[in-house]
């Protein structure tokens, strides 16, 4: 309740009293307290949160990838011929990158909440986070208890990773303008700190966005803060810095909204012994400030960005996003045990667990099959 002002709060003696003054309030400043609400975020970022929680559901710290797929070994090429061999010099991918499992780490904190989409997004992400070495995916879940699907699909990849559940406080979620992502992140921030990891680089890299792995070899070597274009933001579709000889002069983004650094949460590394140097760094519970109000946070200037991304001017990194859709509910009004005779049992069960779809007995689209050209009733194999 952000419109409870404490003028009022303070006069009430008697309850009804103060019922009768919040409703005389509200309808008469109504306008006003909408117009003003942006203050109280503000307010309200330095107020500590009594109920934050975080869970640490799952951690794996070793590195069981075996990689993606084998390329090959330069000493296996002996029987290539001249020409074969130039081609596949020309044409073969510097990925997976090399490692002598000193680099520093990253640090890549993905905040993920329950949706159709969730293990979709995780999945392409997974594969992305396969290719680079030296990293350690958290991943936390907007969510009370921990997700064993979700961490089925984390932990698959072999990726060393902590799977958080950090769920919004409640008080925010009743907001029109939720501001999604925040206690996931807090959280994250939160475990860093807990588990004293200061070297290494922070990035905050969400489950829509679409990575070219040049960005990680991009970050890896951040001093405090490096900055870069984030591709399909806003109306002018790329949120980047502007640089000039090498230095950050400025912001191009379509949404300034009196933010000191208006830059995407996909816009910057952060180097972790930098930000150990601000132990009190957070982000507010703001939609649209988060990023702004977590540099403020961690004391930066302007001359201590470092421009990646050759200057600015590649994008490697967009904010594709999935636009969300309803999960549509289908009618299976058969005995759906049934089902388990073919695999059609299993795979709808996996699909709801993940929350792709609904099934219902009395409603949503009918389940059909096609056989041959022509749709038959489900129940055709089991009659
Ligand atoms: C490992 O590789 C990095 C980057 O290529 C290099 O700076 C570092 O010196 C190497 N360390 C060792 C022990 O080879
Ligand atoms: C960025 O620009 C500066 C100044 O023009 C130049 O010295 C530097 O080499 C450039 N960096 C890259 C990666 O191109
Ligand atoms: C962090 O916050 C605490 C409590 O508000 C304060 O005492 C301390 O000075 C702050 N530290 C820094 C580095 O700002
Ligand atoms: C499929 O339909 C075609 C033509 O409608 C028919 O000739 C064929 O026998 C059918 N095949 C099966 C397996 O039912």
């Amino acid at each position: 309740m952000a419109q409870l002002r404490t003028p009022v709060q303070r006069k009430k003696k008697k309850q009804y009293i103060a019922v009768a003054m919040i409703v005389a309030f509200m309808c008469l400043f109504g306008i006003y307290s909408f117009a003003s609400k942006e203050e109280d975020y503000e307010k309200e970022f330095h107020i500590p949160l009594v109920n934050e929680q975080l869970v640490v559901c799952y951690e794996n710290d070793m590195d069981y990838r075996k990689g993606p797929y084998m390329t090959t070994l330069p000493g296996t090429m002996d029987e290539a011929s001249t020409t074969q061999r130039q081609q596949q010099q020309s044409t073969s991918s510097q990925y997976p990158a090399q490692s002598n499992g000193t680099e520093p780490m990253i640090y890549f904190v993905t905040p993920t909440y329950p949706r159709r989409e969730q293990i979709a997004e995780i999945i392409r992400l997974g594969q992305t986070l396969m290719h680079v070495p030296r990293l350690h995916w958290i991943v936390a879940d907007d969510t009370a208890s921990c997700s064993a699907t979700l961490n089925s699909h984390i932990n698959k990849f072999g990726i060393p990773y902590t799977h958080l559940a950090s769920p919004m406080p409640e008080v925010y979620r009743l907001r029109k303008n939720a501001p999604r992502g925040v206690a996931n992140r807090r959280a994250a921030l939160s475990w860093i700190r807990t588990n004293n990891r200061r070297s290494g680089v922070l990035y905050f890299g969400d489950d829509d966005n679409t990575f070219d792995l040049k960005l990680f070899s991009e970050i890896r070597y951040t001093k405090k803060v490096s900055m870069f274009p984030v591709g399909l933001i806003g109306d002018y579709a790329i949120s980047t810095p502007i640089v000039r000889n090498g230095r950050v002069e400025g912001f191009f983004d379509s949404w300034p909204a009196k933010r000191k650094w208006p830059v995407d949460m996909a816009g910057f590394a952060v180097n972790l012994e930098y930000l150990a140097l601000s132990p009190n760094a957070t982000m507010p519970f703001k939609a649209g400030y988060e990023e702004d109000e977590f540099l403020k946070s961690i004391g930066l200037k302007l001359q201590d960005i470092e421009p990646k991304a050759n200057n600015c001017t590649e994008i490697l990194v967009w904010h594709t996003q999935t636009k969300g859709s309803k999960a549509p509910t289908v009618r299976i009004s058969m005995d759906r045990q049934k089902l388990d005779k073919v695999n059609l049992g299993g795979l709808l069960k996996r699909l709801e667990t993940m929350g792709v779809n609904h099934i219902s007995d009395a409603e949503g689209t009918t389940a059909q099959a096609i056989m041959n050209g022509s749709v038959k009733p489900l129940s055709f194999w089991f009659s």
